[in-house]
């Protein structure tokens, strides 16, 4: 850790950041520092937005913590947290960014490579693509077999360094009032509904065969999660699919993405 504290007195740095926070356009951006990349994220604002708190009400009403919208935790604290949970992960020898510094206005992170995503939409063929799919999502069951979660396990927060994927972006990992089980099962979800897209147009659907895989790897308790959770979102699920021909991509994609997840679950005895 004497890395870390070295750069945090590192008055060159802090000077060059807060010189280019400034003028940034985005709250994550990119430095270059003695000749390295690095990526600095700003403190960010707690979310209020509509749709936030409408999730929070339909979680209240379901009583279902596991739909409830991270608490981000705002400024300070909430970069100080994302930092202890890359840290941990780091630790357990998951493919995380090192976490270069982290002052009270900002997070510098060493760089992971490029995001994950572009190069999927950018990939030669559809089999290209689902194979560094089923790579990541093989990354998010390691992690969970090593008894983490991430919090915001969408196909946007991976990344890819030589060939391999990496985790990006743990702002919504602080998940209270959920079971371990619970987040595994809510990072699934999230990550399973976050590659509908991917088999739009396909003759051959594939997302059926990542969720087969990903959730016969998931613990007992964390399959138990998500059934209890699909039981009571049986009425939602079922107008979803009734809609699905007339309704938005939305609709549609969660119609999609539930068929997938609900024939996984059906290949599991427990
Ligand atoms: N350590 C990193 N290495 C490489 N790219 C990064 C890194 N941190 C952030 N990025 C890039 O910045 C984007 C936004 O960062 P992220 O941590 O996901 O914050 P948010 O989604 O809250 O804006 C990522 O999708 C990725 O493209
Ligand atoms: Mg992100």
């Amino acid at each position: 850790m004497s890395g870390t504290a070295e750069h945090l007195a590192d008055p060159e740095l802090s000077a060059l950041i807060n010189s280019l926070s400034r003028t940034a356009r985005d709250r994550v951006f990119a430095v270059t520092y003695g000749g390295r990349r690095l990526w600095v994220k700003t403190a960010g604002m707690p979310r209020l937005r509509s749709s936030v708190l409408m999730q929070r009400a339909i979680a209240m009403l379901f009583r279902l913590p596991i739909l409830l919208p991270p608490r981000n935790q705002a400024g300070a604290l909430g970069l100080a947290a994302e930092a202890a949970a890359i840290r941990t992960l780091a630790e357990a020898g998951l493919p995380v960014p090192a976490v270069i510094a982290c002052s009270g206005q900002w997070l510098v992170l060493s760089d992971a490579g490029e995001a994950l995503e572009p190069r999927l939409n950018a990939a030669a063929d559809a089999a290209e693509r689902w194979r560094l799919i089923a790579e990541a999502g093989a990354l998010l069951c390691r992690l969970h077999a090593a008894g983490h979660w991430h919090g915001g396990a969408q196909i946007r927060n991976f990344s890819l360094s030589d060939g391999r994927p990496g985790l990006l972006d743990f702002e919504d990992h602080a998940l209270s009032g959920m079971t371990l089980a619970e987040r595994q099962g809510r990072d699934l979800l999230l990550f399973l509904y976050s590659l509908v897209r991917y088999d739009r147009d396909s003759i051959e659907p594939q997302l059926p065969r990542i969720a087969a895989a990903m959730l016969r790897q998931a613990t007992p308790d964390t399959r138990h999660a998500i059934r209890r959770l699909r039981r009571r979102m049986a009425w939602l699920l079922a107008l979803a699919r009734w809609l699905a021909p007339y309704a938005g991509r939305d609709v549609r994609q969660a119609a999609a993405a539930d068929a997938a997840i609900g024939a996984a679950l059906a290949q599991s005895a427990d």
